[in-house]
């Protein structure tokens, strides 16, 4: 069976919340976060009824929690095919752990080292690179996009790189225009001249299946509470990396990886959370994978979650076909980004327009009137915003996996009465 968001949408309790007036919400503000399963919820209070204790105790609600937090690692490995669940970090959010990461690395480089950062980026991946290039005395070099489409210059990464580059950090999926990245490409790049390669896959994860062993990043972070889950930051690094790099840690705290990337008392009971998110989406491969990825290329786990995400990238390009041909209809609206349909691989659901004589705070709010849930501005995509010409920022409408056509229907009659 081919994915259906009916089937689904049942599991998310919020979608069926009415406003005063009976109307239901539609949820298209999921690049800034998605709404979970109720599975996901009822994960978080069974933690604080049986789990709720800080790790290593010698206790049973201690163990238990332990317990947990091993399995929530393993899950997480196999969603990113990690080699090893002691590659994953789990922290509050990409943001912080982005500040880690840069922080640590910084320690590593000398005055005069190069970074590599991109006009695509979410400033989460920009602005930790750029502070440590300030306080360290590093150069900075910049990855143009071609306006045209929205791609990234791939001509300008080649210009930017040399010898001296240690950090390339690139966004493998806009969440302002929503492109994909050539991120494989990229890291053998970045890999030739030997600096470390950071992808930001925050935008990627609730849409594309990932595979870091095929990407050959170095580093990738993400947030779960963009697929489904609650609001954590997850980081996969190479094991070599997690182990050597210095991180900033407490003495008395573990120094083995992932440990000593985890400052303080994780919220245990988002992990939870997170573990029962992944098995969410390990159900959607074994209810909804089999027209998909029919032979079982790995382990059972994680062939089920590339199914369950390979299913819903293809519901959710119909979904963004409807969108992109519908907008392109309305007089007046533009849209940055990819929207010929046969390139529509290269970019996720997400899509940024503007409309004639229109501020996007005012579509945004015109919207949010009838209950259509959207965002406007720069989305902390600043430089892409800059690169546009977009000082007002821009309206994004990004599809989850429980939108329907009926909703983005909906959406654009809205759009063309304005
Ligand atoms: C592409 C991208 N990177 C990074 C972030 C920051 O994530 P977090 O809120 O987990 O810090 C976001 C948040 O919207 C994002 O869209």
């Amino acid at each position: 069976m081919s994915f259906q968001a009916e089937a689904i949408r049942p599991h998310f309790p919020s979608l069926n919340m009415p406003a005063a007036d009976g109307s239901l919400p539609i949820f298209l503000d999921n690049p800034a976060g998605t709404q979970v399963p109720l599975s996901v919820m009822q994960a978080v209070t069974q933690y604080y009824l049986t789990m709720n204790a800080n790790s290593g105790g010698v206790f049973a609600t201690s163990r238990r929690n332990d317990e947990m937090a091993g399995r929530t690692r393993e899950a997480m490995a196999d969603f990113l095919n990690a080699s090893s669940a002691s590659e994953i970090v789990i922290g509050p959010n990409m943001t912080s752990l982005s500040f880690s990461l840069s922080r640590s690395i910084a320690r590593t480089l000398a005055p005069g080292d190069e970074i590599v950062l991109t006009r695509m980026d979410h400033d989460a991946n920009v602005a930790p690179w750029l502070l440590i290039a300030r306080e360290n005395d590093l150069q900075v070099k910049w990855v143009d996009i071609n306006t045209s489409d929205c791609t990234l210059d791939m001509g300008s990464l080649e210009e930017a790189l040399s010898e001296r580059v240690k950090v390339v950090a690139t966004v493998q999926a806009s969440n302002a225009v929503g492109t994909v990245n050539p991120i494989q490409q990229i890291a053998g790049m970045a890999r030739a001249v030997g600096a470390l390669h950071i992808v930001d896959a925050v935008q990627s994860a609730p849409h594309l299946p990932i595979d870091v062993q095929e990407m050959g990043c170095d580093f990738l972070l993400c947030s779960s509470y963009k697929f489904y889950g609650p609001h954590l930051g997850i980081m996969w690094g190479r094991q070599d990396l997690l182990d050597s790099l210095p991180a900033y840690k407490v003495r008395p705290a573990k120094d083995a990886a992932p440990n000593r990337w985890e400052n303080g008392t994780p919220s245990y009971e988002t992990w939870n959370g997170l573990l029962a998110c992944l098995e969410y989406w390990e159900s959607l491969g074994a209810d909804f994978g089999d027209a998909i990825l029919p032979q079982n290329d790995g382990a059972g786990r994680r062939w089920n979650m590339k199914r369950g995400v390979v299913a819903v990238r293809d519901y959710e390009r119909q979904l963004v076909s409807a969108l992109i041909d519908g907008l392109c209809a309305i007089p007046g609206v533009s849209i940055a980004g990819i929207t010929d349909s046969a390139r529509f691989n290269q970019r996720v659901p997400t899509v940024s327009m503007v409309k004639e004589g229109h501020k996007p705070d005012e579509i945004a709010r015109y919207l949010a009137d009838n209950h259509v849930y959207v965002w406007s501005g720069n989305y902390y995509a600043m430089e892409i915003m800059q690169r546009l010409n977009r000082p007002d920022g821009m309206v994004r409408i990004g599809i989850g996996q429980y939108n329907t056509m009926d909703e983005i229907s909906k959406l654009l009659n809205f759009l063309d009465a304005l």
